[in-house]
C-alpha cells in the first residue's frame, strides 16, 4: 500500500508521515527531499534558479517513480495535488490522507518556518503571510478534501496524528484499503 499524505506547508506532513512509517514498518520518502537529491538543488534554489513550473513537473516524474513501489508512506509537498492532475494520480495510487490544519495554527507554525519556502518568503510589495496563507487555501482546499481520508491536526502532538492514522488504518479492512 501506498499513504500519501498531503495538506498545506506546516500541516506536519514529513514528521508525521516519519512516524507512521515507522510504526506500520513502512518505508518512509519526502517528495521535497527526492527532489532535491534527484536535481541537486535545494527547494529554494530550484525555484529561483529554474521556475515553479519546472518544480512540478519534478512532483509529477518523482509520482511516477513511486507507481511500481510498494508499503511506502509520502510526505507531498504542499501544492503537489494541486498540479498536472496528481491530486487524481495519488488517489488511483494508493491512500490519501489529508493533514487538515486551520488557517490559525497554520500561521502560528510558519511564522517561524518560512525561510525555506519559496512561495511564503517575502520580497519587497508582497503581501503578508496571513494573506498569502488565505489566498492559497482558498485556491488549494478543494484539492485536499479530494483525500480519501482527513483528519483535524489543530492543537495535537506528532505522536497523536500519527496514532490516530495508524489506528484508522488497522481498524479497516485490507479489501477497504486495496493491501
Ligand atoms: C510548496 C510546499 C513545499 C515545497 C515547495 C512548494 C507548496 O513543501 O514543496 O516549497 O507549493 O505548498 P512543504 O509542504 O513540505 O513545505
Amino acid at each position: 500500500m501506498l499513504v500519501f499524505l498531503i495538506g498545506y506547508m506546516g500541516a506536519g506532513k514529513s514528521s508525521v508521515g516519519e512516524e507512521i512509517a515507522k510504526s506500520m514498518g513502512y518505508r518512509f520518502l519526502d517528495t521535497d527531499l527526492w527532489i532535491e537529491a534527484r536535481c541537486c538543488k535545494t527547494i529554494p534554489q530550484i525555484f529561483n534558479e529554474l521556475g515553479e513550473t519546472y518544480f512540478r513537473t519534478k512532483e509529477k516524474e518523482c509520482l511516477e517513480f513511486l507507481i511500481d513501489q510498494e508499503n511506502l508512506v509520502i510526505a507531498t509537498g504542499g501544492g503537489m495535488p494541486c498540479f498536472n492532475h496528481l491530486m487524481d494520480l495519488m488517489n488511483e495510487m494508493g491512500e490519501t490522507v489529508y493533514l487538515n490544519a486551520s488557517e490559525e495554527t497554520l500561521l502560528k507554525r510558519l511564522d517561524s518556518d518560512f525561510q525555506n519556502r519559496p512561495l511564503l518568503n517575502p520580497v519587497d510589495g508582497s503581501p503578508n503571510l496571513n494573506t498569502v496563507i488565505s489566498s492559497h487555501l482558498e485556491k488549494r482546499t478543494a484539492f485536499y478534501t479530494a483525500a480519501k481520508h482527513s483528519f483535524l491536526v489543530d492543537d495535537k502532538t506528532i505522536l497523536k496524528v500519527s496514532q490516530e492514522i495508524k489506528n484508522y488504518f488497522d481498524s479497516i479492512s485490507p479489501t477497504e484499503t486495496s493491501l
